[in-house]
């Protein structure tokens, strides 16, 4: 497997982190997500659970019309809940991509829960080194909150491209900054603005289909979710603060006109 460069300072920062996300993204009743997300919240969103629910369907809406002949890919799957739901839904034939060896475990096993996994595929990876991948072998790819740990996002957006068949559909979603000099915590995080990175995509020849600034559904109400979740519960660590502190400084540069949350549907 060829590494990026930021490979150790990635598997740090998720040992850390992740059961953490894992347990603020439990519904009321406790069902897990295994979603690593930010979430996309509407007006009557009530929970973490909820607004990656809302996210995840957006996103299969973004991804048209796909079915048990369609083959795709998700790059930076994380723990698999976007991915597994998708399989379940739509009985496609899916891949998943992630840099992280543990990420692919837990996504295989919940894979095996939701009796799903003979469609899938897991496969550990840079998304910037994509060689275990043929040239137009993919129907449909997707890439969520994971495109802003990569270094070398030209790279990327030119390894899509080519896996991707003619008239394939790609949908990402992530982070945008227009200043990241104000970013306060900085751990594997490099944010492009707006415009690079539809120039990331413009420049390799994806055509874009649809956009959406999700920002204002992002930032403001998961700060507000998390505090009260930490008061709620006791959570005064430093994990727990610090994630207040980060996204105090996300909903303040989003408050700013500094920050977004774009979404894409591109196509080849
Ligand atoms: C914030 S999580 C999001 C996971 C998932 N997309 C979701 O929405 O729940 C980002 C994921 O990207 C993965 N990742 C980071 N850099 C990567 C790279 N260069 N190639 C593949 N995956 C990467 C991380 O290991 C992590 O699982």
């Amino acid at each position: 497997m060829s590494k990026n460069l930021n490979t150790e300072e990635i598997h740090e920062f998720y040992l850390w982190i992740r059961d953490y996300w894992s347990e603020l993204s439990a519904d009321d009743d406790g069902t897990l997500s295994h979603v690593l997300n930010f979430g996309v919240w509407e007006s009557d969103t009530v929970n973490l659970f909820r607004a990656q629910e809302v996210f995840r369907k957006k996103m299969t809406d973004w991804l048209g019309n796909i079915d048990s002949e369609s083959q795709g890919l998700e790059i930076g799957c994380g723990i698999g809940g976007f991915a597994v739901q998708l399989v379940a839904e739509k009985k496609v034939q899916l891949r998943c991509l992630d840099l992280l060896p543990e990420h692919l475990e837990l996504s295989a096993s919940y894979a095996e829960e939701m009796n799903v996994k003979e469609k899938m595929n897991f496969q550990e990876g840079s998304s910037m080194h994509m060689s275990l991948f043929d040239d137009n072998c993919f129907d449909f790819a997707y890439c969520i909150e994971s495109s802003f740990h990569y270094t070398d996002k030209e790279q990327f957006f030119k390894e899509i491209y080519r896996i991707l068949k003619p008239g394939g559909i790609f949908v990402i979603a992530d982070i945008t900054c227009e200043d990241n000099r104000k970013i306060t915590f900085k751990q594997g995080n490099f944010f492009p603005s707006s415009a690079e990175f539809s120039q990331y995509f413009d420049g390799v020849g994806f055509t874009q289909k649809q956009y959406s600034s999700i920002g204002g559904k992002v930032y403001n109400q998961l700060l507000s979710f998390v505090k009260q979740y930490n008061q709620k519960n006791g959570k005064r660590d430093k994990l727990t603060k610090y994630w207040e502190r980060v996204l105090t400084n996300y909903s303040d540069l989003y408050n700013a006109g500094l920050m977004d949350y774009e979404m894409y549907q591109l196509q080849k």
